[in-house]
């Protein structure tokens, strides 16, 4: 093991986020375009180059792996490097390994990936209506989602569900997910939606349901305790006092949560983002490709690491949208 990740704020990078895909069989509005131009396929790094990145960032005193998307599990072989960073469980170097899906292909994936060492997944699902599941991702089905969350659970994996917080969407459905997920043992936390991709300033505004707003809601009818565990993602809880339920919060917009950052992501082309609320990025694809040394690649992630920027500009106040990103949230899976 070599020294630490730590970037120029003194934080300690432990976590990262792999999207090894930039497809998705949705197209959530706030998420994708409607006609995506995805990726040729020679662009994509191999299994065996991800695989390769991966264990360099392990060796480098990374802890926790989330594979994201587009959807992870669209990818062909996946569960290839999934069984592969399995090894990285076992010698203890890896503490999770861990995915961000849609749900759409769990039912088919659940128990190979409980078997690979997954311990929980965050399922992306924004609403119980199966009208609005199908318009908000496009295409989507509902059903489909909750049979694969039903074999995740059977599959023995914790399954955190994540709601992307909609003005006029899901607003109404507060109390109704809140209590599904209650009933069916489901972790949860809301979301507040982050300006990136080409929606127009307007629809964004339109959107956002500011999650300080959500709060006061649940509030109504719930006393809520603030908790002061985290789970190494940006998530704040709290517990509702009358049925002892714990919700989370990523409030990006409305209490930044920047100044504990411990993580960067890599797409599946090879970039690395050192803030998903940034533009910089670093290629690690030459580096990788150019020699098998594996100094050549530690120096290049070292290199990337000491740009890392203080934190995002995302901001809604003052009813505008500023710190905008045009690339979509699918290319680095959030
Ligand atoms: P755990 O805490 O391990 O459950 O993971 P997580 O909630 O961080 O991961 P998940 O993939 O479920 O992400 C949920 C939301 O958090 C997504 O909308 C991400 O875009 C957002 N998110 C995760 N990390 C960051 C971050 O560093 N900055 C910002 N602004 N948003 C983030
Ligand atoms: N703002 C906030 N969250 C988003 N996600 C996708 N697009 C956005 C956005 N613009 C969420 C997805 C998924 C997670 C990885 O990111 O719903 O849960
Ligand atoms: Fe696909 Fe997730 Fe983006 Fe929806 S939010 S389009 S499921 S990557």
């Amino acid at each position: 093991q070599t020294a630490p990740l730590i970037d120029p704020f003194a934080r300690a990078i432990q976590y990262l986020r792999v999207s090894v895909t930039d497809r998705c069989d949705f197209r959530c509005t706030y998420c994708m375009a409607e006609h995506m131009t995805f990726l040729p396929k020679k662009e994509l790094l191999t299994l065996e180059e991800l695989d390769r990145l991966c264990t360099t960032f392990v060796g480098m005193g990374v802890e926790k792996l989330r594979i994201t998307g587009g959807e992870p599990l669209v990818r062909r072989g996946i569960m290839t490097f999934f069984e592969g960073m399995g090894r990285h469980l076992s010698s203890g170097a890896l503490k999770e390994l861990t995915l961000t899906t849609n749900g759409s292909q769990l039912a088919r994936f659940a128990q190979p990936l409980a078997d690979a060492g997954v311990r929980r997944v965050n399922v992306s699902l924004d609403t119980l209506d199966d009208d609005k599941f199908a318009a908000i991702t496009r295409w989507g089905r509902l059903p489909q989602v909750l049979k694969g969350i039903d074999a995740a659970q059977a599959a023995g994996l914790r399954v955190k569900i994540n709601v992307v917080a909609l003005k006029g969407f899901n607003e109404d459905e507060l109390f109704t997910i809140a209590e599904w997920c209650a009933r069916e043992d489901l972790d949860l936390t809301f979301i507040e939606v982050m300006p990136m991709g080409d929606m127009s300033e307007e629809a964004r505004l339109d959107q956002y349901w500011p999650l300080r707003d959500l709060r006061a809601r649940l509030a109504e009818r719930y006393t809520l305790i603030d908790l002061a565990e985290r789970t190494g993602g940006p998530a704040r809880y709290v517990r509702l006092e009358e049925t002892g339920q714990k919700i989370g919060f990523i409030t990006p917009l409305t209490h930044n949560f920047c100044e504990s950052c411990n993580r960067v992501r890599l797409t599946c082309t090879g970039e690395l983002f050192m803030c998903l609320g940034q533009e910089d990025v670093a290629d690690l694809r030459a580096p990788l490709r150019a020699s098998d040394d594996p100094a050549v690649l530690e120096q290049a992630i070292r290199d990337a690491i000491a740009r890392k920027p203080k934190g995002h500009d995302f901001d809604y106040s003052r009813q505008k949208v500023a710190g905008q990103v045009s690339r979509h949230m699918s290319h680095t899976g959030g």
